[in-house]
């Protein structure tokens, strides 16, 4: 069963190829490389044994997109993932952002509506609940004003693919909510590859573990939570991109209620900023060389999911806590400093 991944070399893509491959499924990976490297495509054939069949493009280029559908009509799935995903960046680079993660999206769909099979999942994010009033988070709170492009990205994502459902039975999709994707495939293998200064806390966590940042910065430490830093869901990568391969499944043999579904991904627990040091502490059994400082703007306090949906409808449940996860970065870490 053929199934194209866009983005599949991106940090949840490649999960997601590494966990579809352990399933069977032949993965054609769609990505343009602006964020990502030929040697993730190595590392899903030294884990599974099997190599995916791999197309450098770029989704922008309408006439290119096209003509790779025109090839792959037997598709029986698509996963996307492909966008851009730097909140502060889109922020300054706005048109980028639309023309990156929407534009695309467009030309994804639009070839959709030709096949005969159009089984659609898409990469979204609790980013568009903005602050919800009510924690944990379900699918039915509030859409609320985006507070940067890339969470207006998803958010009108997920209408244009609602919008394309509403009028096209044939088009089968499931919009995945990530809450904070973090951690890194046991093996030590492939993991997160930030560019630059990380702008999340767990990569910055490992880098500065590693010597390559002094410090890490906390960003304010007087919100209205259990230690006064902000709380957030933190999600194994493993578990989101299993996720990934339940939600497909979950369309391929006609489960879905609805032609529209939308589902939350995180634990379901809630953790501090100072407890997510805590945790590294421990499990790297080493002291983190970290100050307060101000906030950051735009950071919400608090975001965690209520998985009930996810758990009872989706029939997926994270298997992973944060420890297990903060475990997997740091040793993907560590194989990234011995290189
Ligand atoms: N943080 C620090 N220091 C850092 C980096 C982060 O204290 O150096 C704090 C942040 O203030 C926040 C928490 O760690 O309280 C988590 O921050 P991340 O940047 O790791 O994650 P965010 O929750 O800000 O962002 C994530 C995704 C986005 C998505 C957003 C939706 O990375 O793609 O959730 O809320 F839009």
């Amino acid at each position: 069963m053929k199934v194209l991944v866009t983005g599949g070399l991106g940090f949840i893509g490649s999960h997601t190829v590494v966990e579809l491959q352990n399933e069977g499924y032949q993965v054609v990976i769609i990505d343009n490389l602006s964020n990502s490297s030929l040697d993730v495509l190595k590392g899903i054939v030294a884990i599974t044994g099997k190599t995916p069949i791999f197309e450098k493009l770029d989704l922008k280029d309408k006439a290119q997109v096209q003509a790779f559908f025109k090839q792959h009509q037997d598709l029986k799935g698509v996963i996307h993932f492909a966008a851009s995903k730097a909140v502060g960046e889109s922020v300054e680079k706005p048109l980028l952002y639309y023309e990156n993660n929407i534009n695309t999206l467009v030309y994804v769909l639009q070839e959709l509506e030709k096949l005969t099979i159009s089984n659609f999942i898409f990469s979204s994010s609790c980013t568009v609940y903005a602050q919800a009033d009510v924690m944990p988070i379900t699918e039915e709170a509030p859409i609320k004003m985006a507070e940067s492009p890339y969470g207006n990205t998803k958010q009108i994502g997920e209408e244009i693919i609602q919008d394309t459902c509403n009028v096209n039975a044939k088009i089968q999709a499931i919009a995945l909510r990530y809450f904070n994707p973090i951690g890194a495939h046991e093996s030590a293998i492939i993991g997160e590859l930030p560019i630059g200064v990380p702008q999340n806390l767990i990569p910055y966590i490992m880098q500065t573990a590693s010597g390559i940042r002094e410090q890490l910065s906390v960003f304010g430490d007087d919100y209205p939570t259990i230690d006064g830093t902000c709380v957030r869901d933190y999600i194994h990568v493993v578990d989101v991109a299993k996720a990934h391969v339940i939600a497909l499944q979950r369309l391929l043999n006609n489960k879905n209620t609805t032609n529209f579904e939308v589902f939350n991904l995180g634990t379901g627990t809630g953790s501090s900023v100072l407890e997510v040091i805590q945790a590294f502490e421990k499990v790297a059994n080493q002291k983190l060389n970290y100050k307060i400082v101000n906030r950051r703007s735009g950071d919400v306090v608090s975001a965690y999911a209520d998985t009930t949906k996810a758990n009872e409808v989706l029939g997926w449940k994270a298997q992973y806590n944060l420890e297990d996860a903060i475990l997997s970065s740091w040793q993907w870490q560590k194989s990234l400093n011995a290189v």
